[in-house]
């Protein structure tokens, strides 16, 4: 089992019955279900109503985790959860270096899409989430699918408790538009960072951090926001988008994303030295290729296999307009989401 820190003080935390509790400041927090809680307010979310995932995890040792979900959910739970059951459909763990028995932070883990890939090369995992159920689910997931090792723990993204320097890589998979919603901040935007900072500092130096979150200026979506659910938005700057969804729905505006451009200045302010940009087309549930936005050569290449024309004509004529058109630039601005690989230098401190 990693060994778990104080969020406030990073003294070595110790475990007595139930509880978990810090020499260094006197805290202590629960563990419920074999999860330690540190952030007792988060309410429950989920595909799958807090019942049901009740039972689910009643179930997923005896019955192992893809029958307990079976067995539990609703059909139209089912359906909605369906891209989240097959973990090769989102590939990280082929898109970064990985030491043998890697240390892998999953943060905002989910019902364990990313993390599966890794358990299955054997890494050493912690599944953190701000639902307990969700973090639970993904570590028995993991333990069955050949993790060596999971820990799993509800915390928020910004106080993970776990050590400095740590990790060989950190996932933030569809999780970085959202920490805005469950933080006190007024700037969503001040919360990504600081989130992204302290998430920085855990990865040991030449660590990975794999991140994926929707492109701001996609028109895939048609102009409609993903998470707020209008059109425009994800346009507006931040103060006309918190007006405005205030306005409409009477709530304000806290899950902001990020252009290609503007995400890539983000990464490397937080400190990140390189970065590597990917694309899942035509979109992440549904990938069917993977197009490094960095290499001319292969978004061609997968925009050509991806629209898959047959007919021999038509197929040169559409090979010599991509040679001309400034395909890879129009990609990286209109591609509907990025999953990014950013590394922290070998030798950061
Ligand atoms: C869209 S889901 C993505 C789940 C998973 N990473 C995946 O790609 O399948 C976002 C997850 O982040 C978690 N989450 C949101 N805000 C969080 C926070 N501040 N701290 C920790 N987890 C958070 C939610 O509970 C949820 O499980
Ligand atoms: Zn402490």
């Amino acid at each position: 089992m990693t060994q778990l820190h104080c969020p406030r003080c990073s003294q070595v935390l110790g475990r007595q019955g139930d509880q978990i509790h810090c020499d260094g400041c006197t805290a202590f927090w629960p563990i419920q279900r074999g999860v330690p809680r540190f952030f007792p307010r988060a309410p429950y979310w989920g595909e799958v109503s807090q019942e049901n995932m009740g039972c689910v995890l009643t179930d997923v040792e005896s019955a192992g985790w893809r029958a307990a979900l079976q067995r539990n959910l609703s059909p139209e739970e089912w359906a909605r959860i369906g891209y989240l059951l097959d973990s090769e459909s989102r590939p990280w763990e082929s898109l970064v270096s990985l030491p043998d028995r890697p240390r892998v932070l999953d943060v905002g883990c989910g019902l364990g899409a990313i993390s599966e890939g890794f358990a299955r090369r054997g890494a050493e995992l912690v599944c953190a989430d701000a639902v307990p159920e969700r973090a639970a689910f993904t570590a028995a997931r993991c333990r069955q699918e050949g993790a060596a090792d999971v820990t799993p723990i509800q915390c928020d993204a910004g106080a993970l408790p776990v050590a400095d320097g740590e990790f060989d890589v950190i996932v933030l998979n569809h999780v970085l538009e959202w920490v805005g919603c469950s933080s006190s901040e007024p700037d969503p935007r001040a919360s990504q960072r600081r989130i992204l900072s302290h998430i920085y500092r855990k990865l040991r130096p030449g660590g990975s951090l794999c991140v994926a979150i929707e492109n701001r200026f996609t028109p895939v979506t048609r102009f409609r926001d993903p998470h707020a659910g209008m059109r425009f938005t994800t346009w507006m700057p931040q103060g006309l988008a918190n007006r405005w969804s205030l306005w409409r729905r009477g709530t304000p505006y806290r899950t902001p994303l990020y252009s290609y451009g503007a995400l890539g200045r983000l990464l490397r302010k937080t400190g990140f030295e390189s970065t590597h940009f990917y694309a899942p087309l035509p979109s992440s549930r549904n990938m069917r290729y993977l197009a490094a936005l960095d290499d001319k050569r292969f978004t061609r290449h997968a925009l050509g296999q991806m629209f898959d024309i047959k007919h021999p004509t038509l197929s040169l004529a559409v090979r010599s307009v991509n040679t001309k058109l400034p395909l890879h630039w129009l990609l990286a601005r209109c591609a509907p989401e990025f999953m990014v690989v950013a590394q922290r230098e070998l030798d950061a401190r």
